[in-house]
C-alpha cells in the first residue's frame, strides 16, 4: 500500500474509533502534526527518514489522551505507544515497522522525559511541539485553560514581574513557560526554523494582551482570549479545518470558536499566521 493509502486507513480509524471531546487533541491536531512532520522530513535525504513510521506515529501519538490534570498523565505516551502497537497490528502493518512507531510515540511528550533516539522520533517530537506555537498554539492554550478551569491571567501582574510564573494557574503564564522552553526543546534545525516565527506570534500575543489588561481597555486580544477560553468550557471546535475564515461557507458560531472573531478588526496578523501554519495541509 502507498503512503496515501495508509493515510486514508489511519484517518478512517481515527474518525471511527478515536473519541475525545478535547479539540486541542482532535484529528485536526494529528493532521497538523503529520503535516509539520512531513515538512521537516522533506529537508532530509529521501531514504534517511521512514515516512511510514512518521505518518503512523503522527496519527496515533495521542491515541490515549489524558487531560493535563489526570493522575496518570505522565504515562499517556507509554499507553499510547502500547495501544498504537495493537491498532497497527490489527490494521495489518508489518511487525518490523511497529517498534519504530512506538519509540517515536513513547518519546514525544515532555512529561515522559525519554530522549528520542531515531530521526523519526526527533521529527515527531518537533512536529507535535510546533503545534503549540503560533496562532494555533495560542488558541489551543486558551482553549485548554477554559477546559481545565484555569484562570486566563493575573489581572494585576499579567507578565509575572513581581511573582513566580504559575503555568498551572494562569494561561498567560503557560504561554510564557512555553516561550522559554522552546529554543532548547526542539531537536531538528528544520523544526527550529519553522518554530521561530511562531514563537514570535506567541510573544506578540502575550505582550498585546498584557497591554490590554493593564490599560483596562479590553480590545481584540481580550476577545480572542475570552472566546477560546469559553470554547474550552463549551467544548467547541477551534476552527473549521478546511475553511477557518469562512470564505466559502456560512459562519457557525455554535460549532467553531474562530467564527466569533472573523469580523473583529486588528487580528489580521494572527489570521495570516494561522493561514501560513495551515498551508502545508
Ligand atoms: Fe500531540
Amino acid at each position: 500500500m502507498s503512503l496515501a493509502d495508509w493515510k486514508a486507513v489511519f484517518e478512517k480509524w481515527n474518525l471511527l474509533h478515536y473519541q475525545n471531546d478535547d479539540a486541542s487533541h482532535d484529528i485536526y491536531h494529528f493532521r497538523r502534526v503529520a503535516n509539520n512532520a512531513f515538512h521537516i522530513a522533506s529537508n532530509y535525504p529521501e531514504e534517511s527518514v521512514d515516512k511510514f513510521v512518521l505518518l503512523a506515529a503522527a496519527y496515533f501519538h495521542d491515541v490515549v489522551n489524558l487531560p493535563k490534570d489526570h493522575p496518570r498523565r505522565k504515562e499517556a505516551s507509554k499507553l499510547s505507544a502500547e495501544k498504537a502497537g495493537k491498532i497497527l497490528t490489527d490494521l495489518g502493518v508489518s511487525s518490523e515497522k511497529i517498534p519504530g512507531v512506538q519509540h517515536a510515540i513513547l518519546t514525544h511528550s515532555f512529561s515522559a522525559k525519554i530522549e528520542p533516539k531515531t530521526i523519526e522520533a526527533k521529527i515527531l517530537q518537533d512536529a507535535d511541539r510546533i503545534d503549540s506555537f503560533g496562532t494555533v498554539g495560542v488558541l489551543r492554550a486558551l482553549y485548554v485553560a477554559g477546559r481545565l478551569g484555569r484562570s486566563l491571567f493575573d489581572t494585576s501582574d499579567p507578565l509575572a514581574h513581581k511573582r513566580p510564573l504559575d503555568d498551572q494557574k494562569f494561561s498567560l503564564d503557560h504561554l510564557e513557560t512555553k516561550i522559554m522552553i522552546m529554543p532548547k526543546s526542539l531537536k531538528t534545525d528544520y523544526g527550529k526554523n519553522i518554530a521561530e516565527p511562531r514563537v514570535e506570534i506567541v510573544k506578540t500575543f502575550r505582550d498585546l494582551l498584557a497591554k490590554e489588561i493593564l490599560s483596562g481597555k479590553h480590545d481584540s486580544l481580550m476577545q480572542v482570549a475570552d472566546t477560546f477560553f469559553e470554547a474550552g468550557k463549551q467544548k467547541k471546535f477551534l476552527f473549521h479545518p478546511e475553511d477557518p475564515f469562512a470564505i466559502s461557507r456560512k459562519k457557525n458560531k455554535g460549532l467553531y470558536a474562530m467564527d466569533h472573531l472573523l469580523s473583529i478588526d486588528g487580528l489580521s496578523w494572527m489570521f495570516s499566521s494561522l493561514k501560513d501554519e495551515l498551508r502545508h495541509h
